[in-house]
């Protein structure tokens, strides 16, 4: 059996019946203002904090002064974890500024393959740097629906995830979830990651997290509801939505 890490967030452990399945990559899908950045980084803090393990955060999003001010307001110093050699960012905002039509030198290439080559550059390069236990890349969405054709995104997904993967770190993976509702069709990254962990809103503001799929483990799979306070993301693990 897998070992599981904590995912720094409380009540999510309980749900995951541990944490998350060690050295795999765990696709956190949500609408925009969902909480995925708060949780990804809550899970990054934790494994700093209380175990003094190095960690990644690959930000597509924000720049990072952007990302610790506003990571700042939950209670997480990710300056001083970074002084302290526990913290790296590498910011991947440019791969959402490439062009469809790119040209390297005269030779025109497809952007879209472009963005994915340099982040998949970018991670490489940061784990060999850093070779952290715990990985964050936030939020691949921009990137991946370029390739609006399920067959196009599929290859490009698994690549992501393989590289993730091979790093040999516990990875949350970030992307936004495009369809909502009991009917819901499934994205094809879903298919591709360990494990997946959906944040939603359902009627009258209540927020929802569930998760429908970990590999080799058993979990929750019922919604449970979550809260966005001051102190972050917080999971009632016992408690209902209706
Ligand atoms: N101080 C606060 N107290 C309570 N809730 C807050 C506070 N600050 C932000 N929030 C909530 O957190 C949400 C933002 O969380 P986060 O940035 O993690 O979302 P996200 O899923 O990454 O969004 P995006 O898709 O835009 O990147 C906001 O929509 C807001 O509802
Ligand atoms: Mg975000």
């Amino acid at each position: 059996m897998t070992s599981k890490v904590s995912s720094g967030v409380s009540g999510l452990d309980s749900i995951l019946k541990g944490g998350l399945p060690e050295g795999r990559v765990v696709l956190v899908l949500g609408e925009p203002g969902a909480g995925k950045t708060i949780l990804s980084s809550q899970f990054l803090y934790h494994g700093a904090t209380a175990a003094k393990e190095r960690t990644l955060f690959v930000g597509m999003n924000e720049p990072k002064a952007r990302f610790m001010t506003e990571m700042g307001e939950f209670g997480m110093d990710f300056a001083k974890l970074e002084s302290e050699g526990t913290f790296s960012y590498v910011d991947a905002t440019e791969i959402r500024r490439i062009p469809e039509q790119a040209r390297v030198g005269r030779i025109p290439v497809g952007g879209k393959e472009l963005g994915l080559v340099n982040l998949i550059d970018m991670i490489q390069e940061g784990v060999e740097k850093t070779k952290p236990k715990r990985i964050a890349v936030d939020s691949i969405s921009d990137l991946i629906f370029r390739f609006p054709l399920i067959e196009d995104r599929r290859p490009v997904v698994l690549d992501l995830v393989e590289t993730l993967q091979s790093s040999g770190a516990t990875t949350l993976l970030t992307s936004e979830l495009l369809s909502t509702g009991d009917e819901r069709s499934l994205q094809p990254e879903e298919y591709l990651a360990e494990g997946v962990v959906l944040l939603r809103t359902l009627r009258k503001g209540v927020r929802a997290i569930q998760v429908p799929k970990m590999r080799g483990s058993e979990v929750d799979t019922a919604q449970r509801p979550y809260t966005i306070r001051g102190s972050g993301i917080e999971v009632y693990a016992t408690e209902e939505v209706y």
